[in-house]
This record gives structure tokens, sequence and C-alpha cells, in this order.
């Protein structure tokens, strides 16, 4: 078998999330997350739709491990509900909760598909929301004692880990743009929960090593390329800014134990610098990652602009292809993000956790998707990640975005990124063409890209 420059042992993979396929929000004992009650908002979700159904995985997970199987993945990056294992966030474990996630774990093996949980994937217990949710410093604690019970159970088992889901997503979405759960606009409440978040990932790693041996853990972090919009020396600085508030703030803390003094002194500025205390730095800079997983959709493109509270903001090439998204698609942003975070990070061991592409179902032939625009953005992307292996990039697997259509946060079901077409009146799950053209890449090793 042509190996083509992905390495032995490449995983080949497709991420979901909890909240976006399980539905069965109030099944077993699960406790309210934060995006149940975001969801109850009205306005906040596109069509009112809400994660109390999407995919029913929570019922058909055995027909989407078959599916998997089919597929042939080697590996399956989902995410554990927290409210689930932990109703009120702490005290007493809902044995139910966690017993969905080992017989799922268990089928996975059964099918030789590694599985790589993602600790959280931001559905917060409602319970710790009411208590200040990120932005109160025992939700860290509270983290690390869920994890510690998450490791405890299945720690024998799995042995690729994921803390957190995009603590930038969650922390600034959330908190500061009031586009996701809990819906603030709160610009300090985003830093401070930044913070707590990074604590959190970092107690979890301490508990891990406590816990696990012979397997790795990393963070996935939303990653984009920074480009100026110009060669001008204000549009430059911009993208320096935009690219230390978006990826350095969560790079450094997880890589280097720090935070970047250029963001940090323009939050003091703004008198929004997060609460940091005396054993914070300490505990992130001792407890490093094994791997960091890259979550890559798209550039940006940043221009000075003092209206912008850090004076920045993005612009976009008016030719360029766009996703449904309305995501530029440029997949060379891809390699020259894994190269930069090679020679700024100290050649990190790195895992691309999400890639992907929402575009309308289109064609279709025999009842199949015609999907050839998303294998097109699959496939450049995935010759790009090559071509930074080429570069010598520590690059050790890929998971697209994603198994199946499911609950896209505030878009709710109405856009589809899925490899696998979900009806959502029947549930029945249909390949399209890309879910074909990846089982052929991954029995290729690559060798058809
Ligand atoms: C990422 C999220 C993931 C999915 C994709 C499209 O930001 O991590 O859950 O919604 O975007």
């Amino acid at each position: 078998m042509s190996t083509r420059g992905f390495p032995e042992g490449f995983l080949w993979g497709a991420a979901t999330a909890s909240y976006q396929v399980e539905g069965a929000v109030r099944e077993d004992g699960r406790g309210e997350s934060i995006w149940d009650r975001f969801c109850a908002t009205p306005g906040a979700i596109h069509g009112g739709d809400t994660g109390e159904v999407a995919c029913d995985h929570y019922h058909r997970w055995k027909d989407d491990v078959e599916n998997m199987r089919d597929l042939g993945l080697t590996s399956y990056r989902f995410s554990i509900a927290w409210p689930r294992l932990f109703p009120n966030g702490h005290g007493k474990l809902n044995r139910r909760g966690l017993d969905f996630y080992e017989t799922l774990v268990d089928a996975l093996l059964e099918a030789r598909i590694q599985p790589a949980p993602t600790l959280y994937h931001w559905d917060l217990p409602q319970a710790l929301q009411d208590i200040g949710g990120w932005t109160n410093k025992d939700t860290a604690s509270w983290f690390a004692d869920y994890a510690e019970c998450v490791f405890t159970h299945l720690g024998d088992r799995v042995k690729t880990w994921i803390t957190l889901n995009e603590p930038q997503v969650a922390a600034f979405v959330g908190h500061a743009d009031g586009r996701h759960a809990p819906g603030l606009k709160d610009l300090g409440a985003a830093v401070q929960a930044s913070h707590v978040l990074m604590r959190a990932h970092a107690l979890a790693v301490s508990e891990f090593r406590d816990l696990c041996h012979g397997s790795r853990i990393g963070i996935s972090l939303d990653l984009h390329t920074m480009y100026p919009w110009t060669d001008g020396m204000s549009d430059v600085e911009a993208a320096h800014r935009a690219d230390g508030k978006l990826n350095r703030w969560f790079l450094d803390p997880v890589l280097k134990g720090t935070y970047p003094s250029d963001i940090m002194e323009i939050y003091r500025r703004l008198g929004v610098a997060p609460r940091i205390e005396a054993d914070d730095l300490a505990t992130l800079s001792s407890n490093p990652v094994d791997f960091v997983g890259v979550n890559y959709y798209f550039p940006q493109r940043a221009y000075a602009d003092d209206r912008g509270v850090l004076g920045f903001e993005f612009a976009q090439l008016k030719d360029s292809p766009k996703t449904d998204m309305g995501w530029e698609v440029y997949p060379a942003g891809l390699c020259d993000l894994l190269i930069r975070l090679k020679n700024d990070y100290a050649d990190p061991a790195l895992m691309i956790t999400e890639n992907g592409a929402a575009y309308p179902d289109g064609t279709m032939e025999k009842g199949q998707v015609q999907d050839h625009d998303r294998i097109e953005y699959l496939a450049s992307h995935l010759r790009e990640c090559r071509r930074a292996i080429e570069h010598g990039v520590k690059l050790q697997g890929y998971f697209l975005w994603t198994l199946m259509d499911n609950f896209e946060w505030g878009f709710g079901y109405s856009k589809r990124f899925g490899i696998t077409h979900v009806d959502y009146r029947t549930q029945a799950r249909t390949w399209k063409k890309s879910a074909s053209w990846y089982q052929s890449v991954i029995a290729s090793n690559g060798g058809v890209l």
C-alpha cells in the first residue's frame, strides 16, 4: 500500500460532539446544559431549532458505529456530555450517563475504531452556569473532578484524549459576542472565562498524568491563519494583534505556560485582564500536552480599524470561493498554519481534530447527494496536510468534520457538514458521495489523494 506521505499509524477519523448529535436531553438522568437553556431563548437559534432530538445518536449509536466501520475509520472523535455524568456539574456520579459512553467505547473498540473523546464540547451543566459558569474559578476544579472520574472509568481503554474543544469560541462567542451559550455580551467575562478554561484544561491534564499511562492527551484549538489585508505597517500590526487575540492567547498558555504580553497589555488597558492567581501560571506550565488538536476551516485577513476593540477588523477577498457558511476556502492556509506551529512552538505533535465544509445538498443521483464541492474541499486540505508532513510537521491524524449532518449551533439544522446525509424526519442516514470517497482515502492511507 502506498503511504504517499502519511505516516504509519496516522489516524483517519471523523468528529462529532454530544449536543450536536445525541438528542435525548432529558433521558437517564441527564441534567440541563447551557445549550438547552440557550436554545429555549427566543431568537437565539435559526428557525427555533434545538438539540432535543438532533440525530438521535443516543439511541442509534449502534447504527452509527456500523456506519463508521463501513467507512473504515480508524478513529472517532466524539464528546462526553458533562451533564449526563454530573447533572449538577459536581457531586454524585450519574452512573447511567457514564454507562452510555462505556458502551459506546466498547463498541468502537470492537469495531477496531480508536475512541478519541473530548471532555468538553460546550455543553456546560446549567447548574454551574447559575453560579458563574466559566467565569467562576471553581468551575475549573469541578471540571478536573469530572475529568478524573472519566479517566478512572475509561482510561484503561481510551488512548487518545482531548480536554476542551475551542476554548476561544466557548469564551468569546459565548460571553462577548452572545451568539453561543450562555449568550453574554461582556468582554471582561469572556477574557475571565478564557483563563478559567485554560486552568481547567491544565488541571485535567494533571489528573490524566496521575491516572493514565501509555496514552496521549491534547486540546482542540480553533486556529486561523492570519494574513494582513495589505503590506502596510498598520495592517501587519493589526494582523499580529488579531493573531494574538484568536491564536496566541490560547497557544501560549498551552505550549509555553504564559499569556502573550502584547494582548495582556491591551486587556489591562481596557480593564478586562483576567484575574490570575499565584499558582495559575505554574499550573499551566507544568502540564504540557502530548499534542495540539488543530481545528481549521478558513483563514482570516485583518486590517487596522479603530472601531474594533483591539484595533482590527476582518475582510474577505471578494472573488474567493466560499462554503455555505460564507467561510473562505483556502487550503494553503492549513499548511501555512501547521508550519507556523512547528516553527513558533518547538515542533509539537499535531492532530487535525476538525476540518470540513457545509454545502447545500445540491445535485442528487439515485438518492445520493453528489457533493463534489465537499470532496474537493476535503481533498485539497488533505493534500496540504501531506505537504506539511513533507516539511517535517509531526502530524498524527486527521478528523473530518463531520461524520453526519447535525445541529450546527446558532444555525440549527440549516447547515450540513456531514459526509453522511441525515433526514431529520426519519433519521435515515445515507452516504453522500464524499463518504465513499473518504472510504477510499482511508483504505489507501491517503494514496488516492
Ligand atoms: C467548530 C465546532 C464544531 C462545528 C464546526 C463547524 O467550531 O467545534 O462543533 O460546529 O465548527
